[in-house]
């Protein structure tokens, strides 16, 4: 059963809908005493789930809230236990609008911001093997830093994730050129991509979770890209430690859409992430030339840099003569997941850092993974107090594989109209002593 209730304070009001078991809410005479349960917890906390168990927790879809602008002026908060949601305002775009910062905390000390300017995780706490909480990923303290200069710290990315050549492709014969931000080429998106949106944001609170969506329209034309595209993402923490992403999108002309999550992690909190520890079930890259652009071939990791079919550091073979990591300057290469495209949820990568404890997972039903090991990152931005160093964060975004507008033989990124885009990303948060 899902209750719909309507918070006022002065002219503002903020809406949450609170999903709730139905043998709770399904008695004849709907009580007081019962509402207060309902706002004081709906059920017994769950423990999370091992980070040897096989699947993370299926997502719950069904009672997602409906996409309607959360109302930035006033904090607001609702508990359920320790479990909560809150927003504030997190300031304005030089157009004058204004931005929007939830906090969203489970019951076993993972927390986590999200702006609705460019679906950005802003900041992500776990506890380590000793329960110490920490901020597992990297970004800036305010908005304007956000603005001023962000390598994709957080954010969802989009129209398509990654590289196309020069920005051009060619639909049913119809050629387009997209605006090209990476030399000659386009990445994420491009000048503006969903990274730089301003997004509408919903929060919602559930029995055994909590979460926003976020929802964006992408109009025809946009960064070079055909079609109004409606774009749609979920993050849900759940109470079993998983931090679940949706990602949906519906189109009225065929486009190409390849959406991801670009946080960039570090789960020691700061320093080199060439200790973590790295696992990726892949036996094959998509090797790449100038400019990061695939080759279009297929290339087996067995005796590279590239086998993390069994974890290593990701330092221990980073400096290698190989040719692939020349010209990435480090790991900045798609990972192979899967032969065919289907929606089974797999490991993508598993992550753990040796001081801490605290180990990572991620999981996707897309068919590869971008490792990226921090190579661009030089020490001139500051954020939260660290100055973030050469390789002292790294990404692990799911996706389909980069180019492939212009690459028969991958996966097919096209999506048509009267199809629904749909895609999912699960972080698992654990620890390991
Ligand atoms: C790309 C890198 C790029 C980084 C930040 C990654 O997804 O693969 O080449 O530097 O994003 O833009």
């Amino acid at each position: 059963m899902t209750i719909l209730m309507t918070f006022s304070k002065g002219a503002g009001c903020q809406t949450f809908r609170l999903a709730c078991r139905p043998a709770l809410a399904s008695g004849k005479s709907f009580s007081m005493a019962m509402l207060v349960l309902l706002l004081c917890g709906c059920g017994p906390a769950q423990q999370p789930t091992s980070s040897t168990s096989t699947q993370p927790a299926a997502t719950a879809t069904s009672s997602a809230p409906s996409a309607a602008t959360a109302d930035p002026q006033q904090v607001k908060q609702m508990n359920n236990a320790a479990l909560s949601v809150q927003s504030k305002v997190f300031g304005q775009l030089p157009d004058g609008r204004e931005v929007s910062l939830v906090t969203l905390k489970n019951s076993h000390g993972v927390e986590l911001d999200v702006t609705n300017y460019g679906g950005i995780i802003t900041r992500l706490i776990t506890p380590d093997a000793k329960g110490q909480p920490g901020d597992i990923v990297l970004g800036y303290d305010n908005l304007q830093q956000y603005l001023d200069n962000n390598p994709y710290f957080g954010a969802i990315i989009g129209r398509f994730g990654n590289r196309i050549a020069k920005g051009q492709f060619a639909i049913d014969g119809k050629s387009y050129q997209l605006a090209n931000n990476d030399g000659d080429n386009h990445l994420h998106g491009g000048v503006q991509g969903f990274d730089k949106k301003l997004w509408q944001m919903q929060p919602f609170q559930h029995a055994d979770s909590v979460g926003v969506e976020l929802s964006y329209l992408s109009v025809d034309g946009e960064e070079g890209y055909p079609g109004n595209l409606q774009v749609k993402v979920i993050y849900t923490l759940t109470n079993t430690n998983e931090l679940q992403m949706q990602f949906q999108a519906t189109t009225d002309q065929t486009t190409p859409v390849n959406l991801t999550q670009h946080s960039y992690f570090n789960l020691a909190g700061s320093g080199s992430i060439l200790e973590h520890q790295l696992e990726i079930p892949a036996a094959q890259i998509t090797p790449v030339g100038a400019g990061l652009i695939p080759t279009g071939e297929l290339q087996a990791v067995e005796g590279t840099a590239f086998d993390f079919r069994s974890a290593k550091a990701i330092g221990r073979d980073i400096a290698a003569e190989d040719a692939q990591l020349k010209l990435g300057l480090g790991y900045d290469h798609n990972f192979v997941l899967k032969a065919t495209v289907d929606d089974s949820l797999v490991l993508a990568g598993r992550v753990l850092e040796p001081k801490s404890g605290r180990v990572l997972e991620v999981w996707t039903e897309e068919p590869a993974v971008q490792f990226y090991s921090g190579n661009f990152l030089d020490g001139s931005l500051t954020g939260k107090g660290v100055q973030y160093a050469h390789r002292s964060g790294f990404c692990l975004e799911p996706q389909h594989y980069p180019d492939a507008p212009n690459q028969s033989t991958f996966p097919s990124t096209l999506l048509k109209p009267g199809e629904t885009y749909s895609t999912q990303i699960v972080y698992r948060f654990s620890t390991k002593s």
